[in-house]
C-alpha cells in the first residue's frame, strides 16, 4: 500500500472514531455554505434500489419552524438534558421525508416522470424495468401497501442520511440523526406548515449537523470486529 493510500484509510477511520452524536452544538458556530453544499451533495449522489431516489429532504433553518417540532422531538430537544437540544442549537437541521406507495408504486407518475425526464430512458427500457420493478415489489422483496413502500424509501433514504453524516465527519462536522420524534404529530407538523402532503412523503428521519459544544461524555464503544463478521 502507498504512503498516499495509507493517509487516506487513517483519514477514513479518524474520521468514523471523530463522528459521535452530538447532543448539543456550539450555537455560534455555523457550516459555510460551501461545505453545506457537498454534504447536500453527499446525499444527492447517493445510492437507491432501482436508482429511484425515493426521498426529499427538508433543512429546516428558522428557530420559528424548529420550534414547531420541539414538543414531541424528544430525541432532540434537549429536554434530557436541560439544553436547547440539537433542535435549538445545531447550525443545519435536515428531516429526510420518504415517498410513499403513491410516489412509489410500480407505474407511479412520480416514477414514469423520473424515468423520462432525470433517466431520459427510451420507451422500451422503461416498460422493461416497469415490469422488473412490479415483480420486485409484489413477489421478490414483497415491498407492497402504505407502510412497507414507505418504509422501503425510508432505508433507501437512510443510506442518503449515513452518507452525509459520514462526509461531514471526513470535513470535521459533527452531526446527530434523530428518530426520536412522534411521527403522527410530525407528519401533522409537516402539513400544516411546510406544505407537505403526507399522501405523497412521510418522515423518514432527521439530521441535525454543526460543531460539538463538548466532547463527548462517553468513549465510543462497538462490539468487535470477530462479534459481527463471519467470513465464508
Ligand atoms: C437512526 C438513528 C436514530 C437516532 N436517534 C437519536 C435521537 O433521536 N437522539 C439522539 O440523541 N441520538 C440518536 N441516535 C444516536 C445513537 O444513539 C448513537 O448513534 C449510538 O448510541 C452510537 O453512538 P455514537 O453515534 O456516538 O457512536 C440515533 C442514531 C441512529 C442511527
Amino acid at each position: 500500500m502507498s504512503a498516499s493510500d495509507k493517509a487516506i484509510q487513517q483519514q477514513i477511520i479518524d474520521a468514523f472514531n471523530f463522528r459521535h452524536a452530538v447532543k448539543v452544538f456550539d450555537p455560534d458556530r455555523k457550516i459555510s455554505p460551501e461545505q453545506f453544499d457537498t454534504i447536500l451533495e453527499a446525499a444527492r449522489l447517493s445510492p437507491s434500489s432501482f436508482g429511484f431516489e425515493p426521498w426529499q429532504l427538508l433543512v429546516v433553518q428558522t428557530p420559528e419552524k424548529r420550534e414547531l417540532f420541539r414538543d414531541f422531538t424528544w430525541g432532540a430537544n434537549g429536554a434530557f438534558n436541560g439544553t436547547e437540544g440539537q433542535l435549538g442549537t445545531a447550525s443545519h437541521f435536515l428531516i429526510f421525508l420518504a415517498h410513499t406507495d403513491a410516489t412509489m408504486k410500480h407505474n407511479s407518475d412520480y416514477q414514469q416522470t423520473f424515468m423520462k425526464k432525470v433517466k431520459h430512458l427510451p420507451e422500451d427500457v422503461i416498460g422493461f424495468i416497469n415490469q422488473a420493478f412490479q415483480k420486485f415489489q409484489e413477489h421478490d422483496f414483497k415491498v407492497e401497501g402504505e407502510r412497507q413502500i414507505t418504509d422501503w424509501s425510508a432505508k433507501q433514504a437512510y443510506i442518503a442520511m449515513g452518507n452525509v453524516m459520514s462526509v461531514a465527519a471526513l470535513m470535521g462536522i459533527d452531526s446527530c440523526p434523530v428518530e426520536g420524534f412522534e411521527m403522527d404529530r410530525t407528519i401533522d407538523v409537516l402539513e400544516q406548515h411546510f406544505g407537505i402532503d403526507p399522501k405523497l412523503y412521510k418522515p423518514a428521519v432527521m439530521v441535525a449537523l454543526g460543531y460539538r459544544a463538548d466532547e463527548p461524555v462517553f468513549p465510543k464503544t462497538r462490539r468487535s470486529m470477530d462479534q459481527i463478521v463471519q467470513w465464508f
